[in-house]
């Protein structure tokens, strides 16, 4: 028999794949859970279902390859969609990479994923494979165009040992979790609070306000309050301490590739704290003029990677720009969170554009008189305008 390796989150897309691929595939199904930073449960329970199913499974741990060549180029940008951090886009390709790299070793002639058809991830998951292998493509889910009620039926006939407690579809990684589906699917519904599960609610975050520093060295996040961290222990602190207070909810209406608006819900905190943070100390180092072309090349950095297109070159030739312009992105920003409320109350760096001296309305060196000329014919063309306009 033929071998397929599976992208296995042990969700209910991906338990049925196990199945499907054996009966309706005639496959050899190995399934593998890549570790990027998901709960510890996220990890255990699809080793325990493949072990149920009786087909071999692997976890690969890619956490620090993930906060390091993933999350740091994101922050670096200030990845955003629609205005919220890019999480599951940016873990896709790694996990596409790991699955690709496994089916080379176990000699698979076929990788499978349980995205739907409706969704973003399918574009993800295969320009990625695609990018890297020329193994077949099977997506169960998309082929026999499956409801999740039709799924649910499928696992129950066929004993597939599912998790009751799941009602939503969620992804998690160390960058953020979304929550889809359900009740949520009618988005004048509020997301009920039990939905929740790294944030806290504005009622229920701590009375006392937090105040936090953060230390970055080119661009990326180092240290807490003067502690050094690692990569991966930076993005849990900074999701523990932003979740407590309540930062980092997002509920919008999203467009997804394809075009379908859908309902989204995330959690984000640490996301939101590192990236609000990093945007404090870019107004304080990079010019007005990099300022500006970095908001142009965060928009299409981020397009890039919700669109799947992490192999493009484009954003390679973008990561290289970006590293160049975060040359000078050092320094301590210091922020007050409270009750889902996130504010700069402070920011310094050895590379700081700000020139106190000359700002003051005390100092004399600046000499005022010196701007009159510059002033004068500095909407030269508007005044021409109107000239041309008073006549006619
Ligand atoms: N819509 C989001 C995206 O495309 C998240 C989808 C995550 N999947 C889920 N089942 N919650 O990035």
């Amino acid at each position: 028999m033929e071998k397929v390796v599976l992208a296995f989150s042990g969700g209910l897309d991906t338990s049925v794949c196990v199945k499907l691929l054996e009966d309706k595939y005639q496959k050899e199904v190995i399934t593998a859970c890549v570790d990027v930073g998901q709960p510890e449960e996220e990890i255990s329970r699809p080793e325990k279902l493949a072990r149920d199913m009786g087909v071999k499974h692997y976890t690969i741990d890619a956490k620090e390859e993930f906060a390091r060549e993933f999350i740091f180029p994101a922050v670096k940008a200030n990845a955003l969609y629609e205005g919220y951090p890019l999480s599951t886009a940016l873990a896709r390709p790694l996990i596409a990479m790991k699955i690709v790299q496994l089916a080379k070793k176990e000699g698979a002639s076929a990788i499978s994923h349980g995205c739907t058809g409706k969704g973003n991830d399918q574009f993800r998951f295969e320009s990625t494979i695609r990018s890297g292998s020329s193994c077949e493509v099977i997506a169960p889910i998309r082929d026999l165009n499956l409801t999740r009620t039709e799924e649910m039926e499928y696992a129950k006939e066929h004993g597939i040992p599912l998790p009751s407690d799941k009602l939503y579809s969620i992804d998690e990684n160390l960058w953020g979790r979304s929550i889809e589906g359900d009740i949520l699917e009618d988005p004048m519904i509020e997301t009920p609070e039990e939905a929740f599960n790294w944030t806290r609610s504005t009622e229920d975050a701590p009375e006392d306000a937090q105040i936090m520093e953060i230390a970055f060295e080119k661009g990326v996040p180092m240290a807490l309050d003067g502690q050094n961290l690692g990569p991966v222990e930076i993005i849990e602190a900074c999701n523990r301490v932003a979740g407590l207070h309540g930062i980092g909810r997002v509920d919008i209406m999203e467009d997804r590739i394809i075009g379908l608006k859908s309902r989204e819900n995330y959690e984000t905190p640490g996301a939101l704290f590192i990236i609000t943070a990093h945007k404090a100390l870019e107004q304080l180092t990079l010019t007005r003029a990099e300022l500006k072309f970095s908001e142009i090349v965060s928009q299409t950095y981020s397009e890039l990677i919700y669109n799947g297109l992490w192999h493009e070159p484009l954003r390679e030739d973008l990561d290289k720009l970006l590293d160049h312009m975060q040359r000078r992105v050092s320094g301590v920003v210091k922020l007050k969170l409270h009750k889902g409320s996130l504010r700069i109350l402070g920011r310094k760096s050895p590379y700081s554009l700000y020139n106190e001296k000359a700002v003051s309305f005390e100092d004399k060196d600046m000499d005022q008189r010196e701007m009159a000329g510059m002033v004068k014919n500095y909407a030269l063309q508007a005044a021409c305008y109107q000239e041309i306009c008073k006549k006619r």
